[in-house]
């Protein structure tokens, strides 16, 4: 053997030993199983890229305040994968101002305060909502004629989009704004008390409190619903027309283990052809059947795999059918299947689990990255 050939044999075997080494230690950061260890199928994590290096575009999530305050495990998973944030509670009106004029930013600020000490991204939302339980008891008992609805509403934006301004760069302006079978919600203070123009309005304030920040349109269902989808189609495109300042679609995609990828895509076709930045705003996947809730349902291999190719046919379906410079971002609503707004039943429908150890639906997310 000449000497050559040994210092060649040599340095494949180096190689070869740091092959197995770098398996080994991507096999610390294995996703458990669902609800066992010992569970087959529990896959091996096929990168270390974090979401936000993998994804072409701003990954993020919702968060909570108190959380990131008191759970360290919770904050450094989002400063770990994440480059956008979302308020899931404290940029709504009702958190917001508890008086006409009287403003309490102080929960909101500390979020805005993590994004910038982390270089984040702030998405606001929201600034128009008709949801009862999102709605300050002094704007339910509002009493004025259309002028003076118009004026409290044009004030608030003003009041709250001067405060972050420079700091939030893009806003929900309006949120759900229509039923599900494409016609306008009329259960809705703001669409009673003003008209369907409420929304023109609201764009109009948005613009002049903040020049530089990206406005958005935000719903939910239009992954299950063509009416709908297309309803904010013609709307959008109806607002372009008439000068109204929308920059960008929110998909909110609260979608299931069954959602199909031509749900999904057909969704998202319907919101890039609007030629607008389209966001995915509030992803999570329920394993539980939000409208039958089984109170006993267990987290299996096999769910946890469902789940899993629902996230991924999200993240094929948004690379596939938006085109980049329109692509936003992506944003969870939520961290961890702890933290969710779907607590009244069992489920599990964020990407880390609730010791925030990855799941196989962060698998699929990777692999539909091509971060692997
Ligand atoms: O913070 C109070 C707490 O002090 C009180 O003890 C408790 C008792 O009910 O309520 C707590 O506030 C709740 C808050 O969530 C924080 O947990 C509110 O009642 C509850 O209404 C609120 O629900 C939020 C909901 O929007 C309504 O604002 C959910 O967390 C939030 O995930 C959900 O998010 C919405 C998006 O904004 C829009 N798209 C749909 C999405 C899911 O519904």
């Amino acid at each position: 053997m000449t000497v050559k050939k040994i210092y060649a044999l040599a340095f494949c075997t180096l190689l070869m030993f740091c092959g197995c080494k770098a398996k080994e230690d991507n096999s610390g950061a294995r996703p458990k199983g669902p609800t066992d260890t010992e569970e087959p199928g529990a896959p091996e994590t096929p990168t270390d890229k974090p979401l936000k290096e993998a994804a072409t575009y701003p990954v993020g999530s919702a968060l909570t305040p108190g959380l990131l305050r008191n759970d360290q495990q919770y904050a450094d998973i989002v400063k770990r994968e994440m480059n956008s944030v979302t308020a899931e509670n404290e940029m709504k009106m009702v958190a917001l101002s508890s008086a006409r004029g009287t403003y309490t930013f102080d929960k909101a600020d500390e979020i805005v305060a993590f994004a910038a000490d982390n270089g984040m991204r702030v998405h606001g939302h929201v600034l128009v909502w008709y949801r009862e339980d999102a709605l300050p008891g002094w704007v339910k008992t509002f009493a004025g004629d259309r002028d003076a609805w118009i004026a409290m509403l044009e004030e608030y934006i003003r009041d709250v989009m001067t405060h972050f301004k420079g700091k939030v760069a893009s806003w929900d302006v309006v949120n759900e704004a229509f039923n599900d079978d494409g016609t306008w919600r009329t259960d809705c203070v703001w669409y009673q008390n003003i008209g369907q123009d409420y929304m023109d309005i609201a764009f109009a304030a948005a613009r002049s409190a903040d020049p530089e920040a990206i406005l958005f349109y935000n719903d939910y269902g239009t992954e299950y619903s063509e009416a709908k989808r297309n309803a904010i189609a013609v709307e959008i495109e109806a607002m372009k027309f008439r000068g109204v300042p929308v920059q960008g679609v929110g998909l909110q995609m609260h979608i299931s283990r069954h959602t199909t990828k031509n749900n999904l895509a057909a969704s998202l076709r319907a919101a890039a052809e609007t030629g607008l930045l389209v966001h995915v705003s509030e992803l999570d996947v329920a394993i539980n059947d939000i409208n039958n809730p089984d109170p006993n349902l267990a987290y299996t291999q096999t769910l946890a795999n469902e789940q899993k190719a629902a996230y991924k046919a999200l993240f094929e379906a948004y690379k596939e059918t938006v085109p980049a410079p329109q692509q936003f971002g992506v944003t969870f609503w939520g961290v961890d299947d702890n933290h969710s707004w779907l607590t009244n039943y069992p489920d599990w429908p964020l990407p880390f689990d609730r010791n925030y150890e990855p799941k196989p639906a962060y698998e699929g997310i990777q692999e539909a990255l091509g971060g692997i």
